[in-house]
């Protein structure tokens, strides 16, 4: 049985579905099966990052019966398989908990981990995901009103015993004003399981359709988020230096 993690935060655009995508990559680097679900039905966009926005067959088909967890899981190259969600207004629908569940348990079943790309908020939606899935990780940004919302996250998590893996601290730029790793441990009184910083990369490789960790692999943010990968594991990470970059260190 596989591990369910659910990608969550309380305020929005702050990463969970880059960080989703990231860690599904790292883990099938790692040669781990990952299953990334889509469960942000309301704005669903697991799909748009992966450059396949139209799905024939979708979660929403699922958790209506009108179609079987396999009909709705595809291969991505990047090496993890995903259940997107509809996009379109029509499709539009508050998932229930115990819906979920059974998908999730359902995918579980025979993969290493599945990672729920959750909704922003702490509404009804969000709930869903975080009780039906085992564990979280909190995805913010080291700024106040995310992190704020973070520790009410952190709080709902307890209520519906879901074990808070830790942060993942997206966008980080080093500027003064941050909040660090240690203040943000303080705060949110959670271990940063590993922070990733603000990459051009890493809306390239949106645009280009592709998780970063494939489309640059030896860039800063790819190496960040196998070392969150890694962390999953309970393992160490040395990150990926290209043929440039160890020329470059020799020269200096
Ligand atoms: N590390 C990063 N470096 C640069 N840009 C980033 C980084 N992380 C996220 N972004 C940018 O922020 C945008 C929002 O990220 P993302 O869609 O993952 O947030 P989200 O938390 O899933 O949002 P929502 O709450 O709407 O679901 C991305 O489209 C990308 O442009
Ligand atoms: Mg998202």
């Amino acid at each position: 049985m596989g591990r369910i993690i659910a990608l969550s935060s309380g305020k929005g655009g702050v990463g969970k579905t880059v960080t989703t995508v990231n860690v599904a990559a790292a883990l099938s680097h790692f040669n781990k099966k990952v299953v990334a679900i889509d469960a942000n039905l309301t704005t669903s966009n697991l799909g748009l990052h992966l450059g396949i926005p139209l799905y024939p067959v979708t979660l929403q088909d699922v958790i209506k019966g009108k179609a079987r967890v396999e009909d709705s899981t595809y291969f991505h190259p990047a090496g993890f398989r995903i259940i997107p969600a509809d996009v379109s207004l029509s499709k539009l629908m508050l998932p229930k908990t115990s819906e979920l569940l059974n998908v999730f348990y359902d995918v579980a079943e025979d993969v290493d981990f599945v990672l729920i790309d959750s909704a922003a908020g702490l509404g009804k939606e969000t709930v869903a995901s975080i009780e039906a899935a085992d564990e979280m990780i909190t995805v913010t940004n080291p700024e106040l009103s995310a992190l704020t919302d973070a520790l009410k996250l952190g709080k709902m998590a307890e209520r519906y015993d879901t074990k808070n893996l830790g942060v993942v601290l997206n966008r980080v730029r080093n500027e003064r004003h941050e909040f660090s790793k240690e203040s943000v441990e303080d705060f949110l009184e959670l271990p940063v399981l590993g922070h990733v910083h603000e990459d051009q990369n890493v809306r390239s490789a949106i645009a280009n359709k592709q998780p970063v960790v494939t489309y640059r692999p030896y860039s800063k943010s790819s190496n960040q988020f196998k070392s969150i990968a890694a962390r999953l594991l309970g393992e160490e990470y040395s990150p990926n230096v290209s043929l440039f970059q160890r020329m470059f260190s020799w020269l200096r």
